[in-house]
């Protein structure tokens, strides 16, 4: 199948699961996934990016490197914290097709990188 056969040029997924605040492995809503997913609906739309779905998820099993994101068609996973991560996923990736390298979790990573780790904001903070 060509890309240009896709019903979507790019499916993204954002996990939005909510764990008890208690759990070892933390989730994705208690890390600000909701409104981040939100806002990138919103700028998408507003950018006006044809052809591109930006869908809430269940958990996606990689917690500990939250908030999640996949896009498809590429399977190509983020970590993002701030509305300015959303921003270059936008910009780069949707708009350009390239790969944000600081925000790519790798296929067996386990732990955020300290460059991943490096501001972000408390747990229950958006910024
Ligand atoms: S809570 Fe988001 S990946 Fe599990």
């Amino acid at each position: 199948m060509t890309k240009e056969n896709l019903y979507y040029q790019h499916h993204v997924f954002c996990c939005n699961n909510e764990r008890p605040a208690d759990s070892p492995r933390g989730s994705c809503k208690a890390k600000g996934s909701e409104p981040l997913r939100n806002y990138m609906k919103a700028r998408v739309k507003e950018l006006g990016i044809a052809s591109t779905r930006i869908n809430v998820a269940g958990c996606l099993d990689r917690c500990e490197l939250g908030c999640t994101m996949v896009i498809y068609p590429e399977g190509v996973w983020y970590s993002y914290a701030t509305k300015a991560d959303i921003e270059e996923i936008i910009e780069r990736h949707l708009q350009k097709g390239e790969i944000v390298d600081r925000l790519l979790l790798t296929k067996d990573q386990k732990e955020l990188r300290d460059e991943q780790k490096q501001g972000r904001p408390p747990a229950t903070a958006v910024c």
